[in-house]
């Protein structure tokens, strides 16, 4: 039988590519976002408590009433703004499944969603499962600021969704409330919904704000918000995340969701809505526990000549090394697993055209000794080089 493929084009993922190749060199893992230092151990008493208690059996479709409950005071808390736990908030696998679900509910065949790259890679394959176009803008380093001229040049008849991920992974930038402005500026009075991805709500640096779509008053109206407890509770194998988005959409957002996964893990979700309930430090003060690590992380590798970019937000750091090397960010991350034995991630396979770069991400979600054993690898490769150079 000769088998069509839906997605030929689509191999493994640049995540998992890395994190072979670290395994089979033995290279230290700095590539993939995935924290490396335990859940708190209250989260893990929740757990054993709901499981102990009886939240077993299926958990109901929309997400379990008490943790839809939290998720609004939480929100309220965040944004300033009530939200409906009944109507406009879904529990889904993940921050992965609030996405795929949003674009399977609005796009269609022949329709066309907006994204930016460099993009996370789960958006382009869920528009075309979906029969849908990916539009992909590029967005430059070392800005990687949004041309909102060139975003209103590229909305066409059938443009039906604008993508937009705020703070942004792989490029560890922020949107503002302008850019906020600009894009309410483009889908207003027209069939344009916005799809926002905020699962790093919680990590933005130096004092600034996240601006949330769900702070927006117009956009929120045409929004679907997904957002991962994963990130918040750096627990990313829990696998649990939602949706937020008005009635009528959440209605639409459902009917995808029930028939997808159904409904969450019951035990995680009542853990989760007891953890949320009595520790709201946790994400307060996440984006300050990232900022230390990515002080600690730029401050290690001074001197050497890898130069970070400063992160905005996200638990990720850019680094260039330009000064060392001209060759592609791919081949130059694969020598530093060899030579260095350290795995990170190269910028270019989130753009469907990459333009001219040297930038490797690395994750600051690890404990502080796995960022200063990194940091000495990095600096002792630099160190080496320039010396062979000299
Ligand atoms: C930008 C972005 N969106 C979505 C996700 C998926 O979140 P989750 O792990 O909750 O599915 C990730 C995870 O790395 C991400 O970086």
């Amino acid at each position: 039988m000769h088998f069509r493929s839906k997605l030929p084009d689509v191999g493994t993922t640049i995540f998992s590519v890395m994190s072979r190749r670290a395994l089979e060199e033995g290279a230290l893992n700095i590539g993939q976002g995935f924290p490396d230092y335990p859940i708190d151990p209250r989260l893990a008493e929740y757990v054993q408590a709901a499981i102990t208690g009886g939240h077993n059996q299926y958990a109901p479709m929309e997400g379990s009433v008490e943790l839809r409950a939290q998720i609004a005071r939480k929100l309220h808390g965040s944004y300033g703004v009530e939200f409906d736990p009944l109507s406009e908030i879904t529990v889904t696998c993940g921050g992965t499944e609030a996405i795929f679900d949003a674009i399977q509910t609005v796009v269609g065949a022949g329709d066309e969603a907006i994204l930016f790259d460099p993009a996370y890679d789960v958006y382009e394959p869920a528009i075309r499962l979906a029969g849908g176009r990916a539009v992909r803008i590029a967005l430059e380093p070392p800005r990687f600021s949004y041309d909102w001229d060139e975003v209103k040049r590229a909305v066409g008849e059938r443009t039906r969704l604008i993508i937009i991920n705020n703070p942004q992974n792989p490029s560890c930038t922020v949107a503002s409330r302008a850019d906020l402005d600009a894009l309410a500026g483009i889908t207003r009075d027209g069939p344009i919904t916005v799809l926002a991805d905020e699962v790093y709500e919680h990590v933005v640096f130096d004092g600034h704000e996240h601006a949330s779509v769900l702070a927006h008053e117009e956009l929120r109206e045409r929004a679907f918000v997904a957002f991962s407890f994963g990130k918040t509770l750096h627990a990313t194998g829990w696998r649990t995340g939602y949706c937020v988005a008005p009635a009528e959409l959440t209605r639409e957002l459902r009917k995808v969701h029930q028939f997808n996964t159904f409904s969450i893990v019951a035990p995680l979700q009542q853990a989760i809505a007891t953890y949320v309930a009595n520790c709201p430090e946790s994400w307060q003060e996440l984006s300050a526990f990232f900022e230390a690590k990515r002080d600690l992380f730029t401050e290690l590798l001074r001197g050497s000549a890898f130069q970070p970019i400063k992160s905005a937000g996200t638990y990720f750091q850019l680094v260039d090394y330009g000064t060392l090397s001209q060759a592609s960010d791919v081949e130059f991350a694969d020598r530093l697993i060899r030579e260095a034995k350290i795995a990170t991630i190269p910028l270019s396979p989130f753009y469907a055209n990459p333009p001219r770069m040297t930038l490797l991400r690395i994750c600051l979600a690890k404990r502080d000794a796995t960022i200063r054993a990194a940091a000495e690898r990095l600096v002792e490769f630099s160190r080496n080089c320039l010396e062979r150079t000299a």
